[in-house]
């Protein structure tokens, strides 16, 4: 795998405000990265800089393995802000506007439209769009070139959960084509669903980073409870995908087959006339300390 993105050191002050404080990182081609940090922890302010977009105070950051930035910007296809799409002019207009910014011929425009779900709607006119929609086609904008990375902030912000399942699937496919994906958010269930790797930032700085399945997927520990807790320990462990049963002082911790979900457990209970009064994943304790992280630094900056 060779590298795509490597930062070493990055700071960006603003006065005595540290945004980006002694950032180091590596993206390997191929990845899709998540930067992981509440509001205000630098992530904007760090895409802005490995953009060229934001001027650094210090440090290194190097696309490609090469220091000549106006050949490697070409590679990238970013969104850090909504692009001023002419709101009177249908969605295929709009893209052959930028394919000519970019000097690039219009054939790519069409299976631009078809990736991001807008072909139906390509005559339609911008302005009409729900804002998911808009957001895809951004999206398509910035694929337009046929870019080998993408870099994403915030894609799913102020959308609905249809609006956010749709931006999610779509990551996936472009990553399934092999392209590399930087992408900033402050939801931590973003990054589980569709980061291959991932750091958290705090106050601008990278304070733990890893791969997703490792660290943050890796809890399959259910707790259960009924009034019960004895018959319900005798059910469970006649149930054939149990694993592992621990019995703790209110609820039993259980531990099911990886193919195996909470719904067959709770059919297969219900059907032994037993009634849940409690049943919940349990998160891993490096998860309940981004969570507390991410939490305690939110309160600082409300
Ligand atoms: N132009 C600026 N002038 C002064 N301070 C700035 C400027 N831009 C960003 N900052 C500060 O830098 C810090 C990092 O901001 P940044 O926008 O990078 O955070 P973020 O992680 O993207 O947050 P969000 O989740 O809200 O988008 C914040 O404290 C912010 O107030
Ligand atoms: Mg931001």
């Amino acid at each position: 795998m060779s590298e795509i993105l490597s930062i070493e050191n990055l700071v960006k002050d603003y006065g005595k405000i540290k945004a980006v404080n002694k950032l180091s990182m590596e993206v390997e081609e191929g990845s899709v990265y998540g930067l992981l940090g509440p509001n205000g922890s630098g992530k904007t302010t760090t895409l802005g800089i490995i953009l060229d977009v934001i001027k650094k105070t210090s440090g290194k950051y190097n696309w490609f393995g090469s220091t000549s930035s106006s050949e490697s910007r070409k590679k990238i296809g970013a969104i850090l802000e909504v692009p001023a799409f002419y709101p009177h002019l249908s969605a295929r207009r709009n893209l052959r506007i930028i394919t000519k910014i970019k000097g690039k011929g219009a054939d790519s425009i069409d299976e631009v439209l078809k990736l991001v779900n807008l072909h139906d709607r390509k005559d339609d006119p911008f302005r009409t769009f729900s804002l998911g929609m808009k957001q895809r086609l951004a999206i398509g904008a910035a694929l337009i070139s046929n870019p080998p990375v993408l870099i994403l902030d915030e894609p799913t912000n102020g959308l609905d959960p249809q609006g956010i399942a749709e931006i999610r699937k779509l990551i996936l496919q472009v990553a399934g084509q092999g392209k590399t994906i930087l992408l900033a958010s402050h939801l931590l269930d973003e990054v589980q669903k569709v980061c291959t790797h991932f750091i958290v930032l705090n106050k601008g700085r990278g304070i733990y980073s890893g791969l997703v399945d490792e660290v943050l997927n890796t809890s399959n520990t259910i707790e259960i409870a009924s009034k019960d807790l004895q018959k319900l320990s005798k059910a469970v462990k006649e149930f054939s995908h149990l694993n592992s049963l621990e019995e703790e002082k209110d609820l039993l911790a259980i531990q099911l087959n990886n193919s195996v979900d909470t719904h067959a457990l709770n059919t297969f209970l219900i059907e032994k006339g037993i009634v849940l009064t409690h049943l919940a994943i349990r998160k891993s304790s490096l998860e309940q300390k981004f969570l507390k992280i991410l939490e305690e630094s939110d309160d600082q900056t409300v």
